[in-house]
């Protein structure tokens, strides 16, 4: 049978056997939420981006990457599971959606930009729940430094200095978990005293954008210094690396990632003469958490009850409305040995749309004299829309069809 072609943002591709992207997830392409004034997503971005007002602003890159851009180019190994076919849309085997925004690290890069930030819409294929949906929105940033001691050093340690006096007059509490050791290292070739400059110069210029961010929606009454913690990490293309959390609402959160950039990824973009850092934020994640917004289909939602809520540039707090009624349905099914739950919860998405609220596996049991068929699963789907009420005949056709779906697509036997 021959495969045909699948088409991306008016362009046709060729499909092979890594084809998985969907309708529902094509359909998602040219939204651009982080653009419409007044929406969450837009004043957090602004908001960032006032932050950082000599950085070069990105915001316009095409989600379809290759996998060179997407992992080679940031030295993931071969054998990454980031790169599963289970983890993220692929249009075929060259191309796919991005998974993160480092994937356009190399060619800013190789653009001359030396301080810049990148904001776009990322695919990664989940679960369903409240916090995952499989478009959400990062934000880059990145700063390159001339490699050499003599050439950066003191006008870094001069801004260290700034920086660190304008973080204790703000009454931030740095708390530094992080060593500098044989699991999270400096590179080979650097110079360990710029490193250490470029490390600490990470450190303050986020510490300081994440007081901006959460100390504007903390308690006001409170006089708590804003708490930051630094945690070891592990990423391919940075080293070391950093998780960065901060105490808020009586919890710990863990916000971004960082780090001092691979060589590699430098030398890929034609400027191995500098050292920098980079961060990668999840923009949905700390709207979450500031507009205390409950659900992450919520972003995408066009109610106005939620719309009209918020203003351009200004972080305040979701007022929860009625919600429509639940229904849920369960599925069982004897599963194949190849069967991932992803690929199900895709199909659920394709069929459901914004209707799926929540995907549980249930139950699940082996039972080895059914032959092929080793496991059998119970998932149980819940229903609810964001903006009406449904209709249970509405959700009898879409679970007829998902388990029509799931029978052909994922060789699962309904039971
Ligand atoms: N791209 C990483 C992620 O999506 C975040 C990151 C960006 C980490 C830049 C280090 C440097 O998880």
């Amino acid at each position: 049978r021959r495969l045909s072609t699948v088409e991306v943002l008016g362009r046709s591709y060729p499909k092979d056997k890594f084809t998985n992207i969907t309708p529902s997830i094509l359909s998602k392409l040219p939204t651009q939420l982080y653009t419409r004034p007044g929406h969450p997503l837009n004043t957090l971005k602004t908001t960032i981006e006032a932050h950082f007002p000599d950085y070069a602003h990105f915001s316009n890159l095409p989600a379809l990457v290759s996998t060179y851009q997407n992992f080679d180019s940031l030295s993931f190994p071969a054998d990454h599971p980031g790169r599963s076919a289970t983890d993220s849309y692929y249009v075929n085997k060259d191309l796919m959606l991005r998974t993160h925004t480092s994937a356009h690290e190399v060619e800013v890069f190789c653009d001359g930009h030396k301080k810049w930030l990148l904001t776009a819409d990322v695919y990664r294929r989940d679960e369903i729940d409240s916090s995952h949906y499989p478009v959400f929105h990062q934000m880059e940033g990145a700063r390159l430094f001339s490699d050499d001691l003599n050439v950066s050093g003191d006008a870094l340690a001069r801004e260290n200095t700034r920086l660190f006096s304008e973080l204790s007059s703000e009454h931030v509490v740095l708390e530094d978990r992080t060593l500098v050791d044989s699991k999270n290292p400096y590179q080979e070739h650097h110079n360990k005293q710029l490193a250490d400059l470029v490390t600490q110069n990470l450190k303050y210029t986020l510490s300081l954008l994440l007081f901006k961010l959460f100390a504007q929606a903390a308690d006001p009454s409170s006089e708590a210094p804003l708490q930051i913690r630094w945690i070891p990490a592990y990423f391919p293309f940075t080293t070391p690396s950093y998780e960065v959390e901060v105490f808020f609402r009586h919890k710990w959160l863990e916000i971004l990632g960082c780090g001092v950039i691979q060589q590699a990824t430098l030398t890929n973009a034609k400027v191995s003469n500098e050292i920098g850092w980079a961060f990668g934020l999840g923009l949905e994640r700390i709207a979450m958490i500031l507009y205390k917004i409950p659900d992450i289909r919520l972003f995408w939602s066009e109610d106005l009850r939620f719309l009209s809520q918020f203003k351009p540039g200004e972080i305040s707090t979701f007022q929860p409305y009625s919600r429509y009624p639940a229904t849920e349905r369960d599925i069982s099914f004897w599963c194949p040995n190849d069967f991932h739950s992803n690929d199900f919860c895709d199909i659920v998405r394709d069929e459901a749309g914004d209707l799926a609220e929540e995907v549980q596996l249930i139950d699940q049991y082996h039972d080895k004299r059914k032959q092929g068929y080793v496991m059998s699963r119970c998932f149980r789907i819940r229903f609810r829309s964001m903006e009406r009420s449904m209709e249970h005949a509405e959700i009898n056709k879409i679970v007829i069809t998902i388990k029509k779906r799931a029978s052909e697509a994922l060789r699962v036997e309904i039971r």
